[in-house]
Formats: structure tokens, sequence, C-alpha cells
């Protein structure tokens, strides 16, 4: 259990407006494309959290450097000499995998100490190998760590993925850029983030169409064609659902301003299924709600669907809302520990395989809960303000890792919640 811990006073409300800071699940894998180019890249919009932090210290052992100004990112890989990836980096944040794509770009091959497993599933990357091998990569494992060479250099192909993975799609994105001939990749994953992530790769002089469907087409280039660039991150849908799931447990209205509506349309469905009132500006959204909570059904799964990154957050409004609502996750494969959570705060749910049966309580109760995963803990903080009593959240780190400064953004909403370091006393 970690030492660091947030208080929560309940039965309060939220209201008012709350800049979304830009997308961690972007971010890190602009990050690892800035490889794929000789020089100095600015990414800006770059939220402050520990995973970017821990991304900075991967590009600096590979020999790059990375200098934070404000939200901006100075990235210069012009000294970068190095295509390997160490245990200790990789273990700390098992999205560092998104550097092996880039780096086989860069240097022809790699060698990554494979990522583990986390609480919501075993995390596997089969459909990244699968796809790299299309390419031309050779794969072997040695003691723990990935190694992949490219003997015959990197060839476009036709690869269709057996499940639009965001990593797998990623990885191949950031190497089909630079192999010889056209690369199809069937079966993409379609989140925004992807989108993002080619806008930068063809501001870096890269030739991509189809970003944001099924079918992306990419036309390798020269690696001496990419260059680097200036490019803004995108938004975080998923901060920015957290908020305004918060605005919807407990009346609003609360405007989360800095997000593209369409990157939440599934959401905004939901939200409003459940009895909200949902208006959207060209990047603003702004939830709130009068009468009750009513149930409705959530299924997740891969963009458009419903984002399995908001599955705990709209399991604590299905706690509270009128009727059974059945939520399941199709996307990982034990990512329900929150409903356990939730459970200790007075919450009716039942677990059945990858469905959770959620009967609508009258309140919750404070009570000590820990962090799961860094949604659950982000839900468990909102699940504290709406419940009667205290609340202390442990394992915040798992929150610090994808929210920049969440307890400050929600005490400007109206929240009585304060970090600790030492078992609250209530
Ligand atoms: C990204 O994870 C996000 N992480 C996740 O956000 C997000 O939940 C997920 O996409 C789905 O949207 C980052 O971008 C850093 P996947 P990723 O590859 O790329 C299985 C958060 O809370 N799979 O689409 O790992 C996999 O186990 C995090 O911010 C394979 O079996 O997601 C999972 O069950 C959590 N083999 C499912 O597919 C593979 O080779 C989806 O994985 C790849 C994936």
């Amino acid at each position: 259990m970690g030492k660091e811990s947030i208080l929560v006073r309940g039965n309060k409300t939220l209201s008012g407006e709350v800049k979304i800071s830009g997308a961690k699940n972007s971010a890190l894998k602009l990050m690892a494309a800035s490889l794929l180019g000789q020089g100095q890249s600015t990414i800006q919009n770059v939220p402050d959290i520990s995973d970017i932090a821990i991304m900075s210290d991967v590009l600096r052992r590979l020999g790059a450097s990375v200098q934070r100004i404000d939200h901006s990112l100075l990235i210069d890989t012009s000294a970068v000499d190095s295509f390997s990836t160490p245990y200790e980096l990789v273990s700390r944040m098992r999205a560092s995998i998104s550097v092996l794509g880039p780096l086989i770009g860069r240097f022809g091959q790699a060698q990554v100490a494979m990522p583990g497993g986390c609480q919501i599933g075993a995390r596997k990357i089969d459909m990244h190998l699968v796809g790299l091998e299309s390419l031309g990569v050779l794969f072997e494992v040695d003691h723990g760590t990935l190694i992949a060479t490219t003997p015959d250099g990197l060839r476009g192909a036709h690869v269709v993925l057996e499940f639009p993975s965001v990593g797998a799609t990623e990885n191949m994105l950031m190497a089909a850029v630079v192999a010889e001939g056209s690369t199809v990749i069937e079966n993409a994953a379609r989140e925004p983030e992807i989108v993002d992530l080619c806008n930068m790769l063809c501001d870096m002089g890269a030739r991509i169409s189809g970003a944001g469907t099924a079918n992306i087409e990419v036309e390798g280039v020269p690696l001496s064609s990419l260059h680097p660039c200036v490019h803004e991150t995108i938004g975080d849908r998923i901060e920015a659902g957290t908020f305004l799931a918060g605005g919807a447990l407990t009346g609003g209205p609360v405007t989360v301003q800095g997000i593209d509506p369409d990157y939440l349309r599934m959401a905004i469905m939901k939200l409003k299924a459940m009895g909200c009132v949902v208006s959207c500006g060209e990047d603003y959204i702004t939830v709130s709600r009068n009468g009750d909570l009513t149930s409705t059904d959530i299924q997740t799964l891969p963009h458009p669907g419903f984002p399995t990154d908001l599955q705990a957050q709209f399991m604590l409004l299905a706690s509270l809302a009128d009727g059974i609502s059945v939520i399941t996750e199709n996307v990982f494969e034990n990512r329900f520990m929150f409903a356990s959570e939730l459970m200790r705060m007075g919450a009716d749910i039942t677990l059945e395989d990858h469905h959770a049966i959620v009967r609508g309580a009258g309140a919750l109760q404070g009570a000590p809960v820990s962090s799961t995963d860094l949604r659950a803990g982000a839900a468990l903080v909102l699940a504290g303000i709406v419940a009667e009593g205290y609340t202390t959240v442990y394992d915040i780190q798992h929150i610090d890792r994808g929210y920049e400064d969440y307890v400050g953004k929600l005490r400007s909403l109206g929240a009585d919640v304060t970090r600790t370091d030492a078992p609250a006393q209530v």
C-alpha cells in the first residue's frame, strides 16, 4: 500500500469549469515517435504526470535530451545512440513498449524488456509481434528481453489485426512509416489517440491515410526524410469523462474545457440515457442533472464503442441509479476490482464472468478503500465525494500516473479532498 492517500469528505457537490490536460495515452506515443526524427521536436499540452516522467527517463536512457517547459516537452533525439530499453524502466511503465516500433524504424533493431501484466489483465503483446513480423522483423526472447532484428530490412505488408489493439496499431505505424513500400493495417484501432499519432507522424514527413478508420494505409519513406516537428497533444478524453461522471453524480453543472466532444460521443450518449443534460461546444462539454439517475446497460468496446477506461466511473453512476444496470467489460479480462472496493462503500453489485449486475443503492457510505488501477482510483475519489461520511483512498500513486493535479481540480469544483501521507484519523 502506497504511503500517500486522499482524504475525501462526503456529501459534497461538484460544479464549475475544469481545464482538461493533454491526453496521457497520446503523449506517451508522441514522445516515442520523436525517436524517428533526428533533432528537436516540441510536444505541447503534455500532462505533468508520473507516466510522462518515466517515458522521459526511457528516452534519456536512449540518449535523447528531454526538457519540460511548462506543459511542453522539448525532445532532442540527435544523440540517441542506443536501441535498448531495460527492465527497470519497462517494469515501471508497460507503455514503454511503445518505443519498440520507432527503435526498429530508426536502427533496424531493438532490445526492449518484455512488459509484465498489471491488475487489469495480462496485457499481452502477441499482436504487436505478429504485426511487426509481417513487416520483416524477427524476434527472439532472451531472458525476458525482446530482441528485434530486421535482416532483410522493413518491408510494407497487408496486415490484419486479430483485435483492434491500440498498442499494436501504434507500434506497427511507427515501423511502417519507414518500411520499403506500402502497408495496410486492417482492423486497426480507431481511437482519437491513434489519429493524433498519425497527425504527428505526417507532420514529421510520413505518408499515412485512413487514420481513425479500421483501414490505415502507410506509404513508407526513407528514415532520412523524417524530421522533427512541433505538435500539440489532443485533450484527454478519459480525464474529461471522469470529471463529467463527477458532475453527473452530484448534479453539476460541470464543464470540461479543452476537449473535442466528438471523442466522447458514446459516453455522452450514456450520460443522457442516465438522465443527464449534456451540452457541447467546439472544445467543451457541460453536464448537469435535475432528476434521479436512471439505470442503463454498458458494453465496453474499442473506439468508437464505450471506453473501458470509463467503465469504473460509470459503474459508480449505476450504483446510485434507479433500477438495474448490466455492465459488460469486453476489453480487459480483469477490470472489475473497482466493484469490490465500491461494494465496501455499500454498492449492490453481482459479478458474473465479464458482467457486473449493478442494483442502484440509495446511498454510499464513506470507507477506507484502495486504488487498483488509475481509473478505479479516480472513481473511488468521486465515490467518496458523494458518500456519507469520510473516505480515505489509498495507493493513489496509480492516480498520479494519469491525472495531473486531480485533487486540485476537484477542489476547484467544490470537493473537500486532501492529499495526506498518514492514515487518516476520522
Ligand atoms: C491502451 O492500452 C491504453 N493505454 C489503455 O489505457 C486502454 O484501456 C487501452 O488502450 C484500450 O483502449 C495506453 O495507451 C498507454 P490494447 P493497450 O492493445 O494499448 C489485449 C489507462 O487506464 N491485447 O488495445 O495495452 C489486451 O490484453 C489504460 O489509461 C492482446 O491480447 O490496449 C487487452 O485485453 C488502461 N495482445 C486488449 O487486447 C496484444 O498484442 C486491448 O489492448 C495487444 C493487446
